[in-house]
């Protein structure tokens, strides 16, 4: 049995591996370095990255459609070179060697299974490749299989599974050959919002019990911040922020970074005196910590910050606005409001709250600690 594997299993017997063993457990660290692509003239994928990815992280490249993430994940495979640029994976300098000599495997969105032949085969293609024997083979196979629990599906053929047990199939299929990193490119989004949930969990949980490194592409940033130590965002071929999921979200870097985090609360700063900044929604007080954002930069207000009510004392960071419109979200409900003529969005929790109808003119409550400043 292999030694991952079975280190994993020992952990559900009664002789769990001692913390050196799983210490000692393979897991490699990747260091890119001015990474630069372009396809053309004119289609500048990678422009200059550089990023430090630790052994046994769940590390996650996101961004809009075209941003470059299928790209870079193609370079670390070695599927793709760089123009310019040099990748590093472990101690080793990847940049020149093939494909099939990294010690790196794929989960492709078309999950690029053989619909025709069973799980089996499809399971052990990559074993077979390296010349293991049929025994091992076929070991190897049933442990991994085992292991996202879809053991008794081994001999069915892949056109006669469903989506997610596809998905499960061409993760296995890229966990069974032990890499040292996996890379996943949006493998989730052709599944429907229950199961992704569900996947999301269980391919979270899978990465931190094997302690394998996972590179990850999405677009989506509820999933990225759901599985992920750390994200980088990325635009045009360009990293804008890398950082933990609380970070990105609550710290963003840029307005970009912001927006894309899904923030609509951002109003441009018209001028700065001292602790106080002032937007279209007027003056506001912020805390030392909010960030020395000045004219021209942005003030990040973020919904679920906000509270509807006289919270804070008078004359100290009240705004008054009118309800536009109330969209029911169940947990909770999100309320457009309209504050000096600017939109204003606020999440309340559903819970015993005082429910507001459009129309109504309401106070607007903003804890200084919470408002934060970021690049334009
Ligand atoms: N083989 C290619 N030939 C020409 N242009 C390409 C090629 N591959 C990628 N590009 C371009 O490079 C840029 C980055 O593409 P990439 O596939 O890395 O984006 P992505 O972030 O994965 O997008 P998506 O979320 O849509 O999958 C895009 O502008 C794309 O059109
Ligand atoms: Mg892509």
């Amino acid at each position: 049995m292999s030694n991952r594997m079975s280190a994993e299993l020992a952990e559900h017997s009664d002789t769990s591996p001692t913390d050196q063993e799983v210490a000692t457990r393979k897991a490699s660290s990747i260091e890119l370095h001015s990474l630069h692509k372009r396809f053309g003239a004119d289609a500048v994928a990678l422009d200059g990255v550089d990023l430090s990815i630790h052994a046994g992280e769940f590390f996650t490249l996101l961004g809009p459609s075209g941003c470059g993430k299928t790209t870079l994940l193609r370079i670390l495979a070695g599927l793709e070179a760089p123009d310019q640029g040099t990748l590093m994976v472990g101690d080793k300098e990847l940049t020149e060697v093939p494909p099939h000599r990294r010690s790196v495997n794929t989960v492709f969105q078309s999950y690029a299974l053989f619909p025709h032949l069973s799980v089996r085969d499809n399971l052990a293609f990559g074993l077979k490749m390296r010349g293991l024997p049929a025994a091992e083979r076929d070991a190897r196979v049933d442990e991994i299989a085992a292991f996202i629990k879809l053991g008794d599906l081994v001999e069915r053929r892949v056109d006669q599974l469903s989506g997610g047990q596809r998905q499960r199939i061409a993760l296995a299929r890229a966990l069974v050959c032990e890499p040292d990193v996996l890379l996943l490119d949006e493998p989730l989004s052709a599944l429907d919002a229950g199961l992704r949930s569900q996947l999301q969990v269980e391919l979270q949980r899978l990465q931190k019990r094997l302690g394998m490194t996972f590179v990850f592409v999405t677009h989506d940033q509820d999933e990225a911040m759901v599985m992920s130590d750390r994200i980088a965002v990325l635009d045009s071929g360009n990293i804008q922020q890398v950082g933990a999921p609380s970070e990105v979200y609550e710290r963003p870097a840029n307005a970009f970074v912001a927006r894309f985090m899904g923030h609509d609360n951002l109003f441009p700063i018209l001028a700065r005196d001292g602790l106080r900044v002032q937007s279209d929604l007027g003056w506001l007080e912020l805390h030392k910590h909010a960030g020395q954002g000045d004219a021209g930069d942005c003030l990040l207000v973020r919904p679920e910050t906000l509270e509807i009510g006289d919270v804070v004392p008078e004359g100290y960071n009240r705004l008054a606005g009118v309800v536009q419109e109330r969209l029911y979200r169940g947990s909770r409900i999100e309320y457009v409001l309209e504050v000096n003529g600017q939109s204003l969005m606020v999440v309340a929790s559903n819970l015993g709250q005082q429910v507001h109808q459009a129309g109504d003119a309401v106070t607007i409550s903003v804890c200084p600690e919470d408002l934060v400043t970021v690049a334009a």
